[in-house]
């Protein structure tokens, strides 16, 4: 990684760190208990890899971080809550997130339900309310936010990851489950960016836009296939070995460590080139499908 990058994402993070918590207000909300988990899930250590690269989207095509600013809030909502609902005893029953209890163990089962509910639906509200984005852009937003995040995405992935325990996936399967489960909100993070910036976005510079985007998700939960296996829980902030402990299929029980490393390389090139295509290999979105790839946790 290099020092601009590192001196970039640092500042960034600490930026999101104080806009974040401005969506939850200190008084007025009719349970303090549920904000204070809604808070907890948000406010742990996470990358923002997210809120990253609807940012960098934004920046590449000639936009501004303040004008995504909001947007980026919203992509990490739906990120946390998909997290809270992810580590739930009914899901992947994980006591570790970031490093610390996961939400229901710090908080219940219950709480936990709902403050990534609430989550999701904040992500929407944030948009609505953000008097920065016009009609057409709000619409534009929601529609990818929506699409990304439900039966056509996010959650139709976890849904297959959940019926997928103890089945052998050949690798168009998994495939297909990685593009859902993680690449459908990476993707929804860099076109939000985009269209932010540009509201008439050249149809080609999008095509390439989501196809780097796709490639760049698959990487994403390749990486996070991989050091499952080879990381540690410390390092990680997660249960390490935890997906071959619940019979998970991922790259690495399908194509053993090595195999996953080779295609996320071969991933790896699909990004960057589609980058290039789109005229944007010059960007920090380079960088930051670097970032990705190399990621420790
Ligand atoms: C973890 O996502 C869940 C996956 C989609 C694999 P991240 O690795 O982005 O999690 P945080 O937000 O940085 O903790
Ligand atoms: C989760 O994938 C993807 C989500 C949509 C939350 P994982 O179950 O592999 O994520 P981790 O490893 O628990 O972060
Ligand atoms: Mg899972
Ligand atoms: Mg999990
Ligand atoms: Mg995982």
């Amino acid at each position: 990684m290099s020092e601009s990058f590192k001196v970039f994402s640092d500042a960034f993070r600490e930026q999101f760190a104080d806009r974040l918590p401005s969506y939850l207000p200190s008084s007025g909300l009719p349970s303090a208990r549920l904000r204070e988990a809604m808070l907890y899930s948000l406010m742990n250590g996470g990358k923002r890899v997210r809120p990253l690269l609807l940012v960098s989207a934004c920046e590449a095509l000639g936009g501004t971080a303040k004008q995504a600013m909001a947007a980026a809030c919203a992509i990490e909502c739906i990120h946390s809550y998909s997290l809270v609902h992810d580590d739930l005893p009914a899901m992947d029953d994980d006591d570790l997130r970031r490093g610390k209890p996961t939400c229901h163990i710090a908080f219940d089962e219950a709480t936990a339900i709902l403050a990534g509910d609430a989550l999701q639906t904040l992500a929407f509200e944030i948009i609505l309310d953000t008097p920065d984005y016009d009609a057409d852009l709000r619409c534009r937003l929601l529609k990818e936010l929506g699409r990304a995040s439900g039966q056509r995405g996010m959650v139709a992935g976890q849904a297959v990851d959940l019926q997928s325990v103890g089945v052998e996936l050949d690798e168009e399967a998994l495939q297909a489950m990685h593009a859902l489960k993680t690449g459908a909100l990476i993707e929804a993070s860099v076109l939000m960016g985009a269209c932010i910036a540009c509201p008439d976005l050249n149809p080609d510079t999008e095509m390439h836009l989501r196809q780097f985007a796709r490639a760049l998700g698959l990487a994403f939960q390749i990486r996070d296939d991989i050091i499952d296996v080879e990381s540690d829980t410390a390092t990680l902030g997660k249960t390490a070995g935890k997906d071959a402990a619940s019979d998970k299929p991922t790259y690495t029980s399908l194509l053993g460590v090595n195999g996953a490393k080779h295609k996320l390389k071969e991933t790896m090139t699909i990004v960057h080139e589609a980058l290039a295509k789109a005229g944007l290999e010059g960007s920090r979105l380079a960088e930051l499908a670097t970032f990705v790839a190399q990621r420790t946790h």
